[in-house]
Order: structure tokens, then C-alpha cells, then sequence
């Protein structure tokens, strides 16, 4: 990316030497002294952090001690743990529901092992989210296909915007984000 852009300009901070090399370089961990040299105009920037979280932690804490104006600061995860509160709070909603005499569906996913219960009315998609399970989903509108997935057995209603096929609906694919049971459910997931 450097070649290609001479507005990128990389910068290495390493923990530790190789076995047989030794770095001339930046060394330890970043903080306001390094981040301070390799840019001495941070201040005035926008930073996006990627990384391990205790990393990005650092960077944060690191911007914060600076001064810096963190409506500036961005950072990427991956790591859905981040949401435990809120995905605790849907939990607690969809047992309240469950607990008000709903109809209630178990949904066994075939490859993951796990069964989970679905209020009439709920999607798959939102229940399994609900119950902390990570399926593959993208629009969440039955448009782009992303949650296609097997139904081994049971049925659902199905409203999606095209992201599947009629010749797949006949051969027991049903787009997870878009479909509500009917009946328990078996999912090749
Ligand atoms: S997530 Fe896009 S169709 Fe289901």
C-alpha cells in the first residue's frame, strides 16, 4: 500500500528482537512519546485503530492523556463479546416474552449441536441472535442471501426480497432473517 501511495507512510513498533536480528527501530509498546515522535501532529488527525483489544486500549487511554479530540478516534472489532450487555438485555426481553404464554418453537441447528427457543412471531435469525449464537447474515431483509440455510424439517413463513430462488425454496432453503416458523424446526447449521 506504501509503494502504491506515498501518503501512507508505515511505522513499526516491535516488542523484541528476532532470534537473529536486532531492530534499529521503535521498540516496546506505543505511547505518548513514540506516538508523539513518529507523528508530531496527531493532535490534528483522525485516528483508526485495528488491532488486539489491550492495543487498542493503550492507543485510546494513550490519545485521551494527549488531549486529543476523541470525536476523531475510531476503532474496528470483530468481536461480538463487545455487545454481551446488550445481547444479555435481548435475552432478558425474549425470556419475558417467552415467559407471557407466547408460542414458543424450539429450533434445533443439526451442526452447531444447539437448540434454541423462538417466540411465534420472531424471525430464526433474530432469535438465534438473541440466544448469543453467530449466523451468517448480512441485510437482514431477505435480499442478499448471506443467511441461506437448510431446513431439515419443519416449516416457516417465509417473506424475503429475493434473495432466494423458488427452485431453492422447493429443495428446503429458507433465508434465516426473513423466516418465522411454523412448527419446531431442524436447520443444517
Ligand atoms: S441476511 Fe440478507 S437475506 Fe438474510
Amino acid at each position: 500500500m506504501a509503494k502504491r501511495n506515498r501518503s501512507i507512510r508505515p511505522t513499526f513498533i516491535i516488542e523484541d528482537d528476532a532470534a537473529r536480528e536486532t531492530w534499529s527501530g521503535y521498540r516496546g509498546r506505543i505511547d505518548g512519546a513514540k506516538l508523539a515522535m513518529i507523528c508530531p501532529d496527531f493532535r490534528d488527525r483522525t485516528v483508526f485503530v485495528c488491532g488486539p483489544a489491550p492495543f487498542m486500549r493503550a492507543v485510546k487511554t494513550t490519545l485521551k492523556e494527549a488531549g486529543f479530540d476523541m470525536s476523531r478516534y475510531h476503532q474496528e472489532s470483530f468481536n461480538f463479546d463487545d455487545f454481551t450487555e446488550e445481547a444479555q438485555d435481548k435475552i432478558t426481553d425474549a425470556t419475558e416474552e417467552i415467559d407471557s404464554g407466547v408460542r414458543v418453537f424450539q429450533l434445533e441447528f443439526a451442526k452447531t449441536g444447539r437448540t434454541i427457543e423462538c417466540p411465534e412471531g420472531m424471525t430464526v435469525l433474530e432469535a438465534a441472535r438473541r440466544a448469543g449464537m453467530r449466523l451468517p447474515s448480512s441485510c437482514s431483509k431477505g435480499l442478499c442471501g448471506t443467511c441461506k440455510s437448510k431446513l431439515t424439517s419443519g416449516s416457516v413463513e417465509m417473506k424475503h426480497g429475493g434473495g432466494i430462488r423458488q427452485r431453492e425454496i422447493d429443495a428446503g432453503m429458507a433465508l434465516l432473517c426473513c423466516s418465522r416458523p411454523r412448527t419446531d424446526l431442524v436447520i443444517e447449521r
